[in-house]
């Protein structure tokens, strides 16, 4: 059997918090199309994060998230002229999965030490923690503005390393993000993919990562119990 971690690490938006909880608050003023806008949204918002990292424009995540943001309402010719703002608000207090709680709870007390490693900027990850009631289980909360690039650059996953004095073998690191979890393995790290939506397989031709359908069978996979 392979042997247990003694690390997990979490990305945060898409894996802890809910990432469509925001436009879900203001559906109503949105429309129809709300969940459309949504997806689009978080799309270009990641696409802009891979953009100004390979062009060497760096922007905090907060910047490519209003970008993203201005760009999806005008795609959808949505008149609403504080709806940028007003959902702005609402991504600094996204909801958390509801099993996430229960999850880092059990991981810690099996001894495990817990982090966050996200784009997200530390005090967008500061209030979402705080907002989560998740602060006194984490170790530390680590965010790519410490080296200036967005994940999936090999830097952002060695803030990790360095910040437990682990070898990524020793490490969990749990990713919604198909490309996030690949990232992380092509760096060393027990990577699992949560794969809420059952969405085909990605980078097998990269780096083999092992899928789960939520955060709830975590301890399990990785050989705790
Ligand atoms: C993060 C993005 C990838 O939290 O969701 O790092």
């Amino acid at each position: 059997m392979t042997r247990p971690i003694r690390a997990c690490v979490f990305d945060a938006y898409g894996t802890l918090f809910d990432v469509h909880a925001a436009v879900r608050g203001l559906a109503g003023r949105i429309g129809p199309r709300a969940a459309e806008m949504s997806q689009l949204w978080r799309t270009k918002q990641l696409e802009y994060t891979w953009v100004r990292s390979l062009a060497g424009r760096h922007a905090d995540f907060r910047q490519v998230t209003k970008d993203a943001l201005d760009y999806s309402i005008q795609f959808f010719s949505i008149n609403d002229k504080t709806l940028s703002s007003d959902l702005m608000a609402l991504y600094e207090k996204l909801d958390a999965y509801p099993e996430a709680l229960g999850v880092l709870r059990h991981l810690r007390a099996l001894g495990i030490k817990l982090a966050i490693l996200s784009n997200g900027t530390p005090d967008w990850l500061e209030v979402a923690v705080r907002t989560a009631g998740i602060g006194e289980l984490l170790d530390a909360v680590w965010s790519v503005e410490d080296v200036g690039i967005f994940k999936p650059d090999p830097k952002v996953y060695r803030v990790a390393t360095r910040g437990f004095g682990m070898a990524a073998a020793d490490m969990g690191f749990v990713s919604s993000n198909a490309w996030d979890a690949a990232g992380a393995a092509t760096n060393g790290f027990r990577a699992l993919w949560v794969n809420r939506s059952g969405a085909p397989a990605e980078y097998a031709s990269m780096v083999p990562v092992r899928q789960v359908a939520n955060l709830a069978t975590l301890a399990k996979e990785f050989g705790l119990e």
